[in-house]
């Protein structure tokens, strides 16, 4: 959807680099990075090879040179850890593995001095049971003490809760105010695909010749758990939780792998953010130029009419490492586009530096996802190679931890590939994140029309204009083989501009003036010129 321009400022000639600015405080996000923290893999400040709430307090310096505008953080509530905290005992306490809730007010306390808005992650639907592994078999399961049987749609561990009972509704509204009244700025909310079910308790249709063990849940159609249509009024209620509370305005991003149709439908019932899967579930390392301007147009000509902000989740703890995904040439793509399209960016913490994932033996393996596979099949569900310990400089586990055994394996690139590394370095992951996070506040970002053009065969240009300024061009090569194109005439953009930035890997440096009419592009080269 391309929007209206409304000039506010004009800068002539390239950008610099000028910090974040003042958001509104309406919608502070808007044009922002958020950064995703997992709370076990941060960083370990008691040694015990997990990280906790001090190791975050400890490291929130590197989220404020990056100028992230919020970090969410992954469940630290009080669990027997089955799902390692998306499975609750205790919505109001925090897990002895991660702290107290007398560290969680330093972390917020500091965090606020820093200019960092904090998120948690809030599970609404799933409290635990001390179960082991367990995604797949019956989702029903029997409780001795009860004498009842349960409702799983996730590990055995995770019994859901029945939102149909008003008293879970009003118990669950008291957690969020706890956290409120602790000072988080937002939420962002966990499967909310599948927070209520039909009342009925009807059998799911069974999807045939899927190929899959009979066990597995994508045997089934599942039309009566999933995308209900009342739990619509369930995000309508918290968002009216939200907007009582006062203060600035709190952010609600809701995580739902539905349909385009039912995602965008959160905007009206009150997410800030329906996170935006597309760059995880629907591109590959094979995707072409095509690919991705059709992913990207639409989801931007599906945003209802309306103040609705996009959103390009980058990464995260249950999807390989971009690195991975696209292949380690292409480590920064995403963040570039996320960086370069209207709205709000969703980083994965690591994915700043370019973490790659970290294939582990199916002895190594602890995500129930993966052990519940079996041997033969954990690869393809485990989501331990993307959770490894965050890679802060080349010392003992990384920096990590002080101790040599972490609770997954540090990744042993970790030697070349860390934080304190490419600090030091003109290229690197980080210098190009932190320019993209700069790039976000400049008004051209935020007021700036927006054009996706295909140049020539393999090359997808996005352009932000606004009238004034020079044009931001990002130019990403598809071919892993070089490119040369007019982007100029293509694009319709100046025949010289400046590299504002570039891919690692693509030799192009910033400062650069580059001729656009026959611009050079490397093979799998990303670029934004100014
Ligand atoms: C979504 C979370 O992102 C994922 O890690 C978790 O396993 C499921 N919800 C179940 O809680």
């Amino acid at each position: 959807m391309l929007r209206e321009i409304t000039l506010l400022c004009a800068i002539i000639g390239p950008l610099t680099v000028i910090g974040q600015s003042n958001v509104s405080s309406v919608e502070w996000w808007r044009d922002t990075f958020i950064y995703q923290i997992y709370p076990r893999s941060f960083k370990d400040s008691n040694g015990d090879g997990v990280g906790d709430l001090n190791g975050i307090t400890s490291k929130l310096e590197h989220l404020a040179d990056i100028k992230i505008s919020a970090l969410w953080i992954s469940p630290i509530y009080v669990s027997p850890m089955v799902d390692f905290g998306y499975d609750i005992a205790n919505f109001t306490n925090i897990d002895p593995i991660f702290g107290t809730l007398d560290d969680f007010t330093k972390l917020t306390t500091k965090a606020k001095s820093l200019g960092l808005r904090v998120l948690l992650d809030f599970v609404p639907n799933h409290s635990s049971d001390k179960h082991p592994c367990g995604f797949q078999g019956s989702a029903w399961e029997w409780n001795a003490q009860r004498n009842q049987y349960y409702l799983h749609q996730f590990a055995v561990g995770q019994p859901d809760l029945n939102y149909r009972n008003k008293l879970v509704q009003d118990e669950m509204m008291n957690a969020m105010k706890f956290w409120l009244n602790r000072g988080v700025d937002g939420f962002r909310l966990d499967a909310t695909t599948h927070l209520i079910e039909d009342s009925r308790f009807l059998d799911e249709p069974v999807i045939p010749n899927t190929g899959l063990p009979p066990t597995d849940p994508g045997t089934l159609d599942h039309i009566y758990t999933r995308d209900q249509p009342e739990l619509y009024d369930l995000i309508k209620s918290w968002r009216d939780l939200l907007d009582a509370h006062g203060g600035e305005k709190k952010i609600m991003l809701t995580e739902a792998y539905a349909s385009l149709e039912n995602t965008m439908k959160y905007f009206k019932y009150g997410s800030n953010a329906p996170m935006n899967f597309m760059f995880m579930g629907e591109v590959t390392n094979k995707s072409t130029s095509i690919d991705f301007k059709r992913t990207i147009d639409r989801w931007m000509n599906n945003i209802p009419e309306g103040n609705y902000i996009p959103n390009w989740v980058v990464g995260n703890h249950d999807n390989h490492r971009v690195a991975f995904r696209l292949g380690i040439k292409r480590a920064d793509q995403l963040s570039m586009l996320a960086g370069v399209l209207p709205g709000i960016g969703i980083i994965y913490n690591g994915d700043e530096i370019g973490m790659e994932d970290l294939n582990l033996t199916y002895a190594q393996t602890v995500d129930p996802a993966g052990c519940n596979a079996g041997p033969n099949r954990y690869y393809l569900y485990s989501r331990d190679p993307e959770r490894t310990p965050f890679q802060w400089d080349d010392t003992l586990s990384a920096g990590f931890s002080t101790s040599n055994v972490t609770w997954l394996p540090v990744n042993p690139n970790y030697k070349t590939l860390n934080l304190a590394a490419q600090k030091t370095s003109n290229v690197s992951h980080y210098a190009i994140f932190k320019k993209l996070v700069a790039l976000k506040s400049q008004p051209i970002m935020r007021n700036g029309t927006t054009q996706l053009i295909l140049v020539g065969n393999n090359v997808l240009g996005v352009v932000r204009r606004l009238p004034g300024v020079n044009p931001v061009v990002l130019l990403i090569n598809f071919s892993n083989a070089p490119s040369i194109v007019d982007a100029a005439s293509w694009m319709n953009v100046p025949a010289e501009l400046t590299v504002y930035v570039a891919s690692v890997g693509s030799q192009i440096m910033p400062g650069q003036r580059r001729n656009l009419n026959d611009i050079y592009l490397p093979g799998a080269a990303s670029v934004i010129l100014n």
